[in-house]
């Protein structure tokens, strides 16, 4: 490993510890070196508040002038809650930047770069480019695309099922892999069920079992059916979105949650609106903890970007909630691993190539 590298490599860990409170930023970490050591040290630590750069500045020990800047993305040129990096870099002395990759925000993308060259700054692009776009998928494809980045949880038996039948609840993986879902949760914006799921599970899908912060609860209930005693209407430790048909409904709030209206499609909410819909509201990275009906759904659309596969080492019997999701080639293995009995499978859509011309 480089030197360059080590300092990148730090610079996206202080950016790791913005999950879960910068969103829909994105994280975002900064090292200040001179001499090579490290003389500065900061992360873009909540929505609203100083940037990493401002951080790392504002942290260091040393003047510092003449000190080289590693950055996980490039830093920002316009005026927003803060004022832009590229001059306080300037201000501050930096003579050179290493920047992992390049802001997709279309109000930055590239002039970051350009302005810190025109302040004379010595500028390299592409150190640890891999890590740091992982880090932010999430951010990358809300400002791209304007929809979530999606996450599939499943938890399926031996046998491929995912519980008995949709009016039962059915615990199918061991307490080891459930904590590793509480994990799971704290790492995204919102978790989105379908309407059986809540009224059977009655989930509160809070992080219970980890430390972390509870996301958004979303769930998809076109006709508005679901009573109000389901722990995510009462519980109060989250805020909760009901999605619901534009035909019938309108948005509006109660004390209990907000509701969205989006339109329908078959007698069902349009899951592309949805998706927007969700985006809409600050969400740039979605778990899915639903039943076989809204990941069949999902999948149809391929609408789904990331699996985690929790396998039990039992078999279900007398089941007949089919997983409905094969893991064919159109998925690329990230890693596989035992979690006390189960397994974990993560696995990522493949891109599709377009057809040679
Ligand atoms: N093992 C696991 O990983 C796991 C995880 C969660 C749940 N479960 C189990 O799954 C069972 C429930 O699953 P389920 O398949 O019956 O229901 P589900 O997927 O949780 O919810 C489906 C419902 O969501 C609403 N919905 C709205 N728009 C939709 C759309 N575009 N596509 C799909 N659904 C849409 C529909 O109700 P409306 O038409 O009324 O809006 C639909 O009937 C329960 O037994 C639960 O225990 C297992």
């Amino acid at each position: 490993m480089t030197g360059h590298e080590k300092y990148m490599f730090r610079a996206i860990e202080l950016a790791k510890l913005g999950s879960g409170y910068v969103s829909p930023n994105p994280m975002v970490g900064c090292v200040l070196v001179k001499n090579d050591k490290i003389i500065g040290e900061g992360f873009h630590e909540k929505y609203g508040g100083p940037h990493a750069e401002d951080m790392a500045i504002k942290n260091s020990y040393e003047l510092p002038l003449d000190s080289t800047a590693y950055i996980n993305l490039e830093p920002c040129c316009i005026e927003s809650k803060t004022p832009p990096c590229t001059k306080l870099l300037y201000e501050n002395g930096i003579k050179e930047c290493y920047i992992s990759i390049l802001d997709p925000n279309p109000k930055i993308a590239g002039n970051g770069v350009k302005a810190l060259k025109e302040f004379g700054i010595k500028v390299h692009i592409g150190l640890c480019k891999e890590m740091s776009q992982k880090l932010n998928k999430g951010f990358i494809k809300w400002i791209t695309q304007g929809k979530p980045w999606v996450i599939l949880k499943i938890a399926q038996s031996k046998n491929g099922f995912l519980g008995l039948n949709n009016s039962t609840r059915t615990q199918i993986t061991t307490n080891e892999s459930i904590c590793d879902v509480h994990n799971l949760r704290t790492k995204v914006d919102a978790i989105l069920i379908g309407k059986n799921t809540a009224l059977v599970d009655n989930p509160k899908l809070t992080v219970r079992y980890a430390k972390g912060t509870n996301p958004l609860r979303i769930i998809l209930d076109t006709n508005r059916k679901l009573p109000l005693d389901l722990n995510v209407f009462r519980d109060q430790l989250a805020e909760t979105i009901v999605l619901c048909s534009k035909d019938k409904f309108s948005n509006s709030r109660t004390s209990f949650c907000k509701y969205i209206a989006v339109q329908e499609q078959n007698g069902k909410l349009s899951l592309n609106e949805s998706l927007i819909a969700i985006a809409n509201e600050g969400v740039t990275t979605l778990l899915i903890e639903s039943g076989p009906e809204l990941i069949k759904s999902l999948m149809d659309e391929n609408l789904i970007d990331e699996l985690y596969l929790y396998s039990s080492n039992k078999n279900l019997k007398n089941a007949d909630l089919k997983n409905p999701l094969k893991l064919s080639n159109k998925w690329k293995i990230n890693f596989s691993k035992d979690i006390g009995e189960d397994n974990l499978i993560n696995a990522e859509r493949k891109l599709e190539c377009l057809q040679e011309l």
